[in-house]
C-alpha cells in the first residue's frame, strides 16, 4: 500500500495515528536539529517533521530532497506547537520514522506555489507543472462540480446524453471549418464540428424528445480571453417545445449550478431585455447589467446650434458617469484615447460636467448654454458632481462604443465585482443581418433559427424586419449561452436558404441530408447551448477560458508544451494524395 491517507486529511483527532503519505516535495527548510518536508498532493500539504536527535540516518536522507521529488513518509500524526491556520491540516504534523523516494524530480523551471515566478508561457510549456499549483488545480475541480450538476440536472429532466461524430460533413455556424482529410476518401475532407447542430436536430427527428452532450466544438476563428479553437459546448435540445420551455429549463439549470456550486441562491426569474433594448441601452447583445449608466440618447436637444459633429451625426448618445466630475484634463483625455482606438472606432468624446458648486463646464461649452447643458444633464439623471460622457456618428457604430465606454468607466468605478453575478435572458434577435461587404443577408444564429410567427409576412418584403425566436443567455457581460426555435418545417427552411443566397443545388448539397429527415414527420423542437468553458471561468471568477481548459491553446491556436500544429511526413502526405503549395 502506498499511502493510509492523503496529504490534506490529516486532523487533530488523528493524534497518535501511525500514516503513510505520499506526494511531492513542496518545500524542505533545515532547521537546527530538525528537517521540515512540506508533502503536497491532490489533497493538500501535510508537513513531515524529521528529528536528528532521533533518527540522524533518516534526517540526513530527508536532507538530501529535492523540490518535487515523490516520496511516501510513515510516521506518527502530532499537534503541532505553532500551528498554521492558512492550512486544513495546520493542526498537526508527521513525526517521520520512514522516509522511501519514490521518484527524483529535476528542478522544476517554475516554483510550484499560488504565487508562482513562471511567467505565462514557461508555464503553459510545462503545463503538467502548473496543474500542479492549486490555484490551477482548483479551476478544474470546479470545473468537474459543473460537469456532475449539470448532468444531475438534466438527467432529472429526462435528457438524454448522447454522442454525435466528430469527423462530419460541415455545418456551418458562421466561423471557418477546421478539416481532416480523409486517406480512403483521395481528396475529400471530414470538418470537425463546429457544434452538433444538426446531428441533435435529427435526434429529435428520430423522437429522442430531450438530448445533451457536453461536446467538444472546433471552429478556426480569431481568439480572444473567452474564445479557444477548440471549446465546449453544453449542448441541448428538447422537441414540442416553445421559446418559453426552453427559457424555464435552462434558466432552473443555471439556478441549478449556482445554488449547488456557489451557494448562490436566485429567488427571482431572470430579466429579459429584447435585443433591441439592449442595444439602444447599453450597446451590446451581451449587456453587462450589475450597473446601470445606461444610455440616453441627446439628438433632438442638441440640433441646431451651429455645432456640425452633432448636428450632421445620426446618432448623439451619452452616459452619466457617477462622481467623475471632478476626472482631470488628463482622465479626460485617456477616455478620449480609448474611444478614439480603431476597434472603437469614435473620432472624438464629447463632455460636460456638472461641479459640485452647481457650475456647469463642457468640451463645447461655446455652442451651448448653461441651460442647454443643464437639460442634456437632467434627461441622463446627472447630479452635481457627476460628468456626462457622449459621443456622436453613425447609430450602431456609436451605440456600440459607447457600450465599450460604459465598460471601461465601470472598470474605473469598481463596479464590475467578479463574485457579483448578474444574468439575464437578450430575447427577440434579429433573424437576419445585412453585410455591406458582400451585400447579402446572414443569418445571425443561424440558418434553422425559426422567424417570429408575427414577422413571417415580412420575410419576403422586409426581411432586416424580421425577428428571430433566439435567445441568449447573458452573465455579467459575457454570453454564456445561445440558441433558438427551429424551423421544422422543409417549406419554410427552403424559404430561408433562398434569402440567404444559398442556390437550390448548395442547399441540397451541404443541408440535403436534414432536408429529407424533415419530410418524415420532424416534431416542433427548439434548444440551445452554454460555453462550458465560460461558464467555468465566470463561477471560478477569471478574466480567461484558457484557466479552465487543461491544455488550452495560446493566441495564435498553437499547444506550446507538444508544439502542435506540425508538419508531417511526405509519406503522410503522400498517402493523403495532399501536395503542399506554401507561400514563398
Ligand atoms: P453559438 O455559436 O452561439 O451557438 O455557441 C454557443 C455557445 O458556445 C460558446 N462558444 C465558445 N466558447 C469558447 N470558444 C469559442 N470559440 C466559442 N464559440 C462559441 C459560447 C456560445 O454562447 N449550435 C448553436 C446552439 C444552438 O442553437 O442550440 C451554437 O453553437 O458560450
Amino acid at each position: 500500500m502506498y499511502r493510509t491517507n492523503t496529504c490534506g486529511e490529516l486532523r487533530i483527532s488523528d493524534v497518535g495515528k501511525e500514516v503513510t503519505l505520499a506526494g511531492w516535495v513542496q518545500r524542505s527548510r533545515k532547521m537546527g536539529g530538525m528537517t521540515f518536508v512540506d508533502l503536497r498532493d491532490r489533497y493538500g500539504i501535510t508537513q513531515i517533521v524529521f528529528n536528528n536527535e532521533v533518527d540522524a540516518a533518516l534526517c540526513d536522507k530527508a536532507n538530501t530532497l529535492g523540490r518535487e521529488w515523490v516520496v511516501a513518509v510513515t510516521g506518527t500524526v502530532a499537534e503541532r506547537s505553532s500551528k498554521n491556520a492558512h492550512l486544513d491540516t495546520g493542526d498537526i504534523e508527521i513525526i517521520a520514522s520512514n522516509l522511501k523516494v519514490l521518484n527524483r524530480s529535476e528542478i522544476p523551471p517554475f516554483t510550484i506555489e499560488d504565487n508562482t515566478d513562471g511567467g505565462d508561457d514557461l508555464r503553459m510549456k510545462y503545463r503538467y507543472l502548473d496543474l500542479r499549483r492549486s490555484a490551477v488545480r482548483k479551476n478544474l475541480e470546479l470545473r468537474h462540480r459543473i460537469c456532475f450538476e449539470l448532468r444531475r440536472y438534466l438527467n432529472e429532466h429526462n435528457f438524454l446524453e448522447v454522442e454525435t461524430p466528430i469527423l462530419i460533413k460541415s455545418t456551418p455556424e458562421g466561423a471557418r471549418d477546421f478539416v481532416v482529410p480523409s486517406r480512403m476518401n483521395p481528396g475529400q475532407f471530414y470538418a470537425l464540428p463546429q457544434s452538433p447542430q444538426l446531428y441533435k436536430q435529427l435526434l429529435m427527428v428520430s423522437g429522442f424528445d430531450r438530448y445533451f452532450q457536453i461536446a467538444k466544438c472546433f471552429r478556426d476563428e480569431d481568439l480572444r480571453a473567452d474564445r479557444q479553437p477548440e471549446f465546449t459546448q453544453i449542448d441541448c435540445e428538447m422537441s414540442f417545445v416553445e421559446q418559453e420551455d426552453v427559457l424555464n429549463l435552462f434558466e432552473g439549470m443555471m439556478k441549478h449550478i449556482f445554488k449547488y456550486v456557489k451557494n448562490i441562491d436566485f429567488n427571482e426569474p431572470f430579466p429579459r431585455m429584447t435585443w433591441a433594448d439592449a442595444m439602444k441601452y447599453y450597446g451590446s447583445d451581451k449587456p453587462d447589467i450589475r450597473f446601470g449608466m445606461t444610455f440616453v440618447e441627446l439628438k433632438d436637444l442638441t440640433e441646431g446650434k451651429n455645432f456640425v459633429v452633432f448636428d450632421s451625426a445620426e446618432y448623439v448618445g451619452a452616459i452619466c458617469a457617477k462622481g467623475c466630475a471632478a476626472y482631470t484634463r488628463k482622465q479626460i483625455d485617456e477616455l478620449t484615447e480609448f474611444v478614439k482606438r480603431p476597434q472603437i472606432g469614435a473620432k472624438g468624446l464629447v463632455w460636460v460636467k456638472f461641479e459640485q458648486d452647481g457650475s456647469v463646464k463642457s468640451s463645447v461649452g461655446k455652442f451651448y448654454s448653461d441651460d442647454e447643458l443643464r437639460a442634456w444633464g437632467e434627461r441622463a439623471g446627472a447630479e452635481n458632481g457627476d460628468l456626462l460622457l457622449i459621443l456622436a456618428g453613425t447609430t450602431m457604430k456609436m451605440r456600440k462604443a459607447l457600450g465599450e465606454l460604459r465598460l471601461e468607466m465601470g472598470n474605473r468605478l469598481g463596479l464590475r465585482d467578479k463574485s457579483v453575478y448578474a444574468p439575464l435572458w437578450v430575447i427577440d434577435f434579429p433573424l437576419f443581418e445585412w453585410d455591406d461587404e458582400t451585400q447579402r443577408f446572414y443569418a445571425m444564429h443561424h440558418p434553422f433559427t425559426s422567424p417570429n410567427p408575427d414577422d413571417v409576412p415580412f420575410l419576403k418584403t422586409d426581411p432586416g424586419k424580421v425577428r428571430a425566436t433566439a435567445y441568449d443567455m447573458v452573465v455579467n457581460g459575457v454570453e454564456l449561452g445561445g440558441g433558438s426555435i427551429r424551423i421544422h418545417d422543409s417549406e419554410l427552411q427552403n424559404t430561408m436558404f433562398e434569402l440567404l443566397g444559398f442556390t437550390k443545388e448548395q442547399a441540397e448539397n451541404q443541408f440535403g441530408f436534414l432536408m429529407n429527415a424533415f419530410k418524415f414527420g420532424a416534431p416542433p423542437h427548439g434548444g440551445l447551448a452554454f460555453g462550458l468553458d465560460r461558464v467555468v471561468s465566470i463561477l471560478a471568477e477569471l478574466d480567461t477560458i484558457r484557466d479552465v481548459i487543461a491544455f488550452p491553446k495560446n493566441n495564435s491556436g498553437r499547444d506550446v508544451m507538444n508544439d502542435a500544429p506540425g508538419g508531417i511526413s511526405q509519406e503522410q502526405l503522400d498517402e493523403l494524395f495532399i501536395k503542399l503549395n506554401l507561400p514563398e
